[in-house]
């Protein structure tokens, strides 16, 4: 249907106005042939209505006084005898306006229906470039994204580098420094006869033991070299006794045996993943037990990071409180990794966080 319209739109309006006309022809002779009994008005309609809307308003007019004079015609041709001869001529003149009527009422609806479809096209031509506008939006917003989690890792594995290199040179250079330095108060001590200097020489000493105590722990606690050393579960058994010691909490700590190593990276930003999570689980969770379970599924790592304690609300999907960034920091962190991150916990029924991330299988 749409494709004949179409069709009849491209065509010229002189050939429909000669159509219309050859049919006004037709449909008199045929009028004229079948009689005054017959009627076949609306058949007179039919080339003035098709004029009207495929050609225009005043070839429509025209094809509807053709009309009129062949129906006209054929009436006087018939010789009615009417009881005024005027009859005829009121008849036509009556026809005539019902007909330029109809044309105009055509004409109407064709310019009411343009301009319908005008706007319709104007309007989905700006839906669609809306559409397309908040697609590149999307895109652009994804991009930007991906953009960011990249550098929050790089960041954080800049920071981790930085870490290990203060870590080393506080060791390497001034651990050693304050060692020897012990060493040489010890002898002098040893070689001292006066009880004050000797008295005053160990407390020195027992500063300087204090200081190669502090240099120490900070050095551990900037970066752990274990982790760079000895691998990833190592670093994880220290962590657990790391935060035995210094915030009395329990960690058990459980894992298959078939995996090896993951790569260097993957290996730092899991295991600030782990350590951030332990924090969190010291300042929020209230309890003095917690469970790390790692285990290998298929091509993944699942790592459960699970306590006891109060738990928190995650019923509405936002458990990222205003100024909170550190579980948002893991999801990217964990995004970033290719991996997924997920926390389960209702209030007072503890919490569990449960991270999984694709590694290469590496048999012992
Ligand atoms: N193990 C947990 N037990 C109870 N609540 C927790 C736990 N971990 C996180 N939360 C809650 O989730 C919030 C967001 O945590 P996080 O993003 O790490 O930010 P922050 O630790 O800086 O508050 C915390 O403020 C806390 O209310
Ligand atoms: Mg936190």
């Amino acid at each position: 249907m749409k494709a004949l319209r179409r069709y009849l739109n491209s065509q010229r309006p002189s050939l429909f106005a000669f159509l219309s006309l050859v049919w006004v022809f037709l449909i008199g002779v045929i009028d004229y042939m079948t009689g005054v009994q017959i009627s076949l008005s609306i058949f007179y309609l039919m080339p003035i209505a098709f004029a009207a809307w495929f050609v225009g308003k005043r070839v429509g007019v025209s094809i509807a006084i053709a009309s009129v004079v062949a129906w006209l015609s054929c009436e006087l041709l018939w010789n009615i005898p009417y009881s005024n001869p005027f009859i005829p001529y009121w008849n036509a003149a009556v026809r005539l306006s019902v007909f330029i009527i109809i044309v105009f009422l055509l004409s109407k609806i064709k310019t009411f229906n343009r301009n319908l479809e005008e706007k319709i096209q104007e309007r989905t031509a700006a839906l669609i470039a809306e559409v397309d506008e908040r697609k590149l939006a999307g895109e652009k917003i994804l991009s930007y994204q991906k953009d960011l989690q990249m550098l929050m890792q790089r960041l954080s594995l800049l920071e981790e580098q930085k870490r290990k290199e203060i870590s080393e040179e506080l060791h390497d250079n001034i651990g050693q420094t304050l060692a020897l330095s012990k060493i040489k108060l010890t002898s002098l001590q040893q070689s001292t006869s006066c009880p004050d200097i000797s008295s005053e020489l160990k407390e020195i000493r027992e500063l300087i033991e204090q200081s190669i105590q502090f240099t120490r722990s900070l050095s551990f606690e900037l970066s752990s070299p274990i982790l760079h050393k000895l691998g990833f579960i190592a670093a994880i058994k220290w962590l657990c006794e790391h935060f035995k010691e210094k915030y009395g909490i329990t960690i058990e700590f459980t894992h298959d045996d078939i995996f090896r190593q993951l790569d260097a990276d993957k290996n730092v930003l899991l295991f600030k993943t782990i350590q951030e999570l332990l924090i969190n689980i010291v300042k929020h969770a209230n309890t003095h037990m917690a469970r790390i379970t790692m285990t290998s599924e298929g091509n993944n790592l699942r790592i459960e990071v699970k306590d006891e304690g109060v738990g928190l609300d995650t019923s509405n999907g936002d458990y990222n409180r205003k100024g909170s960034l550190g579980l948002f920091i893991i999801k990217e962190r964990i995004n970033y990794l290719g991996g997924t991150f997920e926390i389960a916990s209702e209030p007072k029924c503890g919490t569990r966080c449960t991270i999984v991330v694709p590694y290469k299988r590496e048999m012992v």
